[in-house]
């Protein structure tokens, strides 16, 4: 199953995560048939409810008996906000799960991630759920992850802001520590997105088209991988 997720704001078609999101599932779709499983999260749309106390006090609880499969997650609820709570997150923990491939679309919004795609990896990454009770490895370890990043400016080496990106960096932690493998992580960016509008950017269009046709081959051969 491949799982969708798009976190821009911008919900036309000038987003250009959207874009290459979609031109990644078109062609993913090519490669494994048009009824294959493919899931569809516009998460600025259908925005993750942010997390609660009852989700702490719970995610607490159930830490403290170790790895705990999400099916003997009920019987550990002692009130009415952390059963919604748990009904809440359930169902995304069981999407992921799911995925054979994660496709997310990840804009640069304040050289971070959006809030709203935080918002999914705070509720989905429950204690203890994204792992086998069993053996204690990684229930991601054979989960391809396509990070589709865009961003107005420039972050690549050697550039004034190359040290802002905290994108990447973080995308890289947050999914090595899930076990996802390094092999199986693919972070794509477009860069300089904004260079019709800003001015410093000016004279930069052949870098920002060469950046934008360099992520659109990458993700093709992923797709059709
Ligand atoms: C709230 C917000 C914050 C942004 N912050 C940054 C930033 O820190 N650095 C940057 O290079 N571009 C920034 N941008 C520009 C976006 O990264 C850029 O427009 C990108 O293409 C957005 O992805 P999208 O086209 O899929 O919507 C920001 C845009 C918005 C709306």
């Amino acid at each position: 199953m491949l799982l969708h997720i798009d976190s821009s704001a911008d919900t036309t078609a000038d987003s250009v995560t959207r874009q290459l999101t979609e031109a990644f599932a078109r062609t993913w779709h090519t490669a494994h048939g048009n009824s294959a499983d493919h899931r569809h999260r516009d998460l600025s749309a259908a925005p993750v409810p942010p997390i609660t106390p009852a989700y702490t006090t719970l995610g607490r609880r159930v830490e403290r008996e170790g790895f705990v499969p999400p099916a003997k997650v009920p019987a550990l609820t002692e009130s009415a906000a952390e059963q919604r709570e748990w009904g809440l997150t359930l169902p995304y923990i069981t999407e992921l799960l799911a995925a054979d491939t994660l496709l997310l679309g990840v804009p640069m919004y304040n050289f971070a991630v959006p809030a709203t795609l935080k918002a999914w990896i705070d509720r989905v990454t429950f204690p203890g759920a994204l792992t086998d009770p069993d053996t204690g490895e990684s229930l991601l370890r054979h989960t391809r992850v396509i990070a589709v990043m865009a961003r107005g400016g420039g972050y690549g080496p050697g550039t004034p802001r190359e040290h802002f990106d905290f994108q990447t960096p973080y995308l890289k932690a947050y999914f090595g520590s899930l076990g996802v493998p390094p092999e199986n992580l693919h972070l794509v960016a477009a860069e300089l997105t904004r260079v019709d509008v800003l001015p410093q950017l000016a004279g930069l269009e052949e870098l920002a088209a060469d950046s934008l046709a360099r992520a659109r081959a990458t993700l093709t051969a992923l797709a059709a991988a």
